[in-house]
């Protein structure tokens, strides 16, 4: 059975509220009570002294009305002593001082001294809560980010990274080429973090700043394993997780995750549901690429239960159908638990202009009835958990791609994200599962592997594109890959795609950043597409033609080319193209290894499919404020803005 969670926080509400809380919940619909990430003040309100009879009452209550609880580590809000009293634990901006306190999420992940106090309240937490039929899951701390913490301890704990990384400052200087612009660092202590703003990313030496990312993404996924750790240590069969969110100091989610029990996700989507080609299905490519951290359903531990807009100004109030459409949506795309955030707004602190599911009213109102109907509508399927999606196409997603394009961008009009979901909005358009995964996971089992720009370059895995492809698998690569060395500098006296020019069978004879210009190439089989951002002049060597430009002084010249490799093929796309170029390279392909599409799909409208030897779902989901119909076959599909529809094998419609 999948499981409905909710999030609240019994210490913002009188204790008088808990019982009825409890018992509308119940009534709702939900299995699991996500408690206490932020509740560490109230958990240890003087240092040393531990006060868990509250939440020991809450956990009582809710397991009274036949419901469990997610129970997170508070680490994420430090009190206010531990600040004022342990300044070491306060976080240090990009600015290079410490961070405002008061607030949340501002401690230092990485500080010896704060882990000796989060240590202790994870400690105190799993020794009291470890093994209670009561506690469902463990969460670890609030949504983390990649650690761009810049206190002394983190410029040491950079360094000591360095230091065991590279031993010598010497070594060091060769990996970095820092003889441009006399970089070169003599001693250990030298090295600083990457600070802003006063001085643009890409001024800074990408080999430093790659490593730096490295660094600060490391941290987190060691922070993660160690709580993990800590709370295992009383409770060894404990499900741990934590709730990720898309940020701008991204970490490496698979790193992050690979420590962890399941893979988990904050789910907002934009209230203003998106029209334009680049967010169509920005939502469904969040789900694909969490399901990718571990390869298997995920969780969402926060799930849209009301207008956003924390903290201010308030967002708009979701539409008719939007809670339960996008509560569905998870489910499509394959999460086993959709936990929704809050039950209550909360009437003090920053938040209180973030709507959780109730009002400050407390009323009964249209989001808590979708969520009903929700719940109603999963009790039909009791079997679905599974269920699981099987895709034949992989996407590939590197950590390190993102964070060398992200200080280095290449051009205008072309970014990292932009690639993978240009490449995952034709997969959702032909109605075909797609699997968004980390560079190095295996690629047997699929069909198709998209590998739009592999700009920081792992040798091994073109030599696994090779194998895949000579066994009948189809890779596509593009414009951007084998460009640099794994230190982020320019590979030197080779011709790109290097270590993929004799998988593609073509080289890059000059390039061109085209940035916000844009032009036509045309295809051989009679299509015309828009590029911009980045144009690659192609040199066949072996492959054929698929498209050539029309403009500028490589008219004529390759844009997109195909080889032929053993048993199977690999295409390589030069410029960064409009959505119909992926549309139609990706029918020919799916064509090709016979991957079944559905035709005539409405912009907006997503199909994917959950099957096990429990059965199997087709689901069909209008991610618009508009009417959908189409042809399914001899059938016709009607949807409503936001309507989830479920066909079962024998055709029945759920
Ligand atoms: C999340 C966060 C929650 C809450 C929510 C409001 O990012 O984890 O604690 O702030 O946003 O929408």
């Amino acid at each position: 059975m999948i499981k409905v969670g909710m999030a609240y926080y019994p210490e913002h509400w009188d204790r008088s509220l808990w019982e009825e809380d409890a018992a509308r919940m119940k009534a709702l619909g939900v299995h699991v009570v996500r408690l206490a990430e932020f509740a560490w003040g109230r958990m240890e309100p003087e240092e040393g002294r531990f006060d868990f009879s509250w939440l020991d009452e809450a956990i009582d209550v809710i397991a009274r009305h036949g419901m469990q609880v997610i129970l997170c580590t508070p680490t994420n809000s430090a009190p206010v002593w531990l600040y004022t009293d342990h300044p070491e634990t306060v976080q240090w901006g990009r600015n290079g001082r410490p961070t405002d306190i008061g607030i949340r999420g501002h401690r230092c992940i990485q500080s010896p001294v704060f882990r000796r106090y989060a240590g202790r309240i994870v400690d105190e937490m799993a020794r009291r809560y470890a093994g209670r039929p009561e506690v469902y899951a463990w969460q670890i701390d609030n949504e983390l980010e990649s650690n761009h913490c810049t206190c002394p301890s983190c410029r040491e704990a950079f360094r000591r990274w360095l230091e065991e990384k590279y031993g010598t400052v010497a070594a060091l200087n060769r990996a970095w080429g820092t003889d441009v612009w006399s970089g070169q660092i003599t001693r250990w202590d030298q090295v600083q973090p990457l600070l802003a703003p006063d001085c643009l990313p890409d001024w800074h030496n990408p080999a430093f700043m790659l490593d730096y990312e490295r660094f600060a993404a490391w941290c987190t996924a060691d922070y993660v394993r160690w709580q993990r750790q800590l709370i295992r240590h009383f409770d060894p069969d404990a499900i741990v997780t934590t709730n990720s969110c898309f940020c701008g100091n991204m970490p490496d989610f698979h790193q992050e995750f690979a420590q962890l029990d399941v893979a988990a996700y904050d789910n907002y989507p934009p209230m203003d549901v998106p029209e334009d080609p680049e967010t169509l299905y920005s939502n469904a490519f969040a789900l694909d690429f969490i399901r990718g951290f571990k390869r298997k359903n995920f969780w969402i531990l926060e799930q849209l239960g009301g207008a956003g807009g924390c903290w201010s100004p308030m967002g708009v109030a979701p539409e008719p159908g939007m809670i339960e459409g996008y509560a569905m949506q998870t489910v499509a795309h394959g999460a086993d638990l959709v936990s929704f955030f809050r039950w209550r707004s909360s009437c003090s602190g920053a938040e209180m202009l973030g709507h959780g599911v109730l009002d400050h009213d407390n009323r009964d109102n249209r989001r808590l009835a979708e969520i009903g109907n929700f719940c109603r509508r999963l009790e039909k399927l009791p079997a679905l958990d599974e269920t699981g999606l099987h895709s034949d196409v992989a996407l590939l997603y590197g950590a390190d791609q993102e964070f060398a394009l992200k200080n280095q961008r290449q051009s205008r009009n072309f970014a990292y994200w932009t690639q993978l979901k240009l490449f995952h909005d034709a997969c959702m358009g032909l109605g075909v599962n797609v699997d968004v995964v980390a560079e190095d996971t295996p690629l047997d089992g699929y069909k198709a592997v998209l590998v739009p720009t592999h700009y920081v370059t792992d040798r091994a895995l073109a030599e696994r594109l090779e194998a895949f492809a000579a066994a009948g698998g189809t890779a596509v690569l593009t414009n951007r890959s084998g460009v640099k060395d794994a230190h982020n500098n320019c590979i030197f006296g080779e011709t790109l795609p290097t270590a993929f020019r004799k998988l593609c069978g073509c080289r890059v004879e000059e390039y061109d950043a085209i940035g916000e210009r844009r032009m036509r190439i045309a295809s051989v089989n009679g299509g015309s597409y828009l590029v911009t951002g980045w144009c690659d002049i192609l040199e066949p060597e072996g492959a054929q033609v698929w498209a050539r430009y029309t403009e500028k002084f490589y008219a004529g010249a390759a844009a997109v080319t195909k080889n032929a490799f053993g048993a199977g093929r690999a295409y390589y796309v030069g410029a960064v193209g409009e959505r119909a170029l992926y549309r139609a390279l990706l029918t020919e392909i799916f064509r090709e290894l016979s991957i079944p599409v559905v035709p005539g799909l409405p912009d907006g409208v997503e199909v994917t499919t959950r099957s096990g030897a429990e059965g199997c779902y087709r689901f069909f989901f209008n991610n618009t404020l508009r009417g959908k119909s189409f042809a399914l076959g001899e059938r016709r599909v009607t949807l409503r803005p936001l309507e989830m529809k479920i066909e079962t094998e024998g055709g029945e419609w759920l």
